[in-house]
């Protein structure tokens, strides 16, 4: 299965991609830090997507730590980057 590494999957867009990726035979490799996201929203893709995802718990500017689990996981096909701050200062 083709594995899409997804930023920000926790958060109010990235977490719709994660369904519709899952939904079209993907399986999205989620990454986000929980800066301004609740980790029950995992608990809640879990339960619709059947456990068709992996998640990390890691912060995107941490190059070190996200290459080592982009790594880990093998061949992926694409990155779709939603993680970031959407309030305006
Ligand atoms: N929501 C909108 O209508 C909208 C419109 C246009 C653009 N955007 C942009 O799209 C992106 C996502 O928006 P959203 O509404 O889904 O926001 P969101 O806050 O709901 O989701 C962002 C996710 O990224 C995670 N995150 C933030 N910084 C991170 C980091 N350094 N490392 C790992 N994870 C991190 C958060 O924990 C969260 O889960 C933002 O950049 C936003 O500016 C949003």
């Amino acid at each position: 299965m083709r594995k899409i590494v997804l930023t920000g999957g926790a958060g109010y867009i990235g977490s719709h991609i994660a369904v519709s990726l899952v939904e079209n035979g993907f399986h999205p490799v989620i990454l986000d830090n929980f800066s301004t996201s609740d980790k029950k929203v995992i608990d809640a893709l879990k339960t619709l997507t059947n456990n068709g995802f992996s998640a990390f718990q890691t912060d995107c500017r941490n190059e070190a730590e996200v290459l080592k689990i982009i790594k880990a996981q093998g061949e992926i096909s694409g990155v779709i980057h939603k993680s970031g701050k959407p309030e305006v200062f």
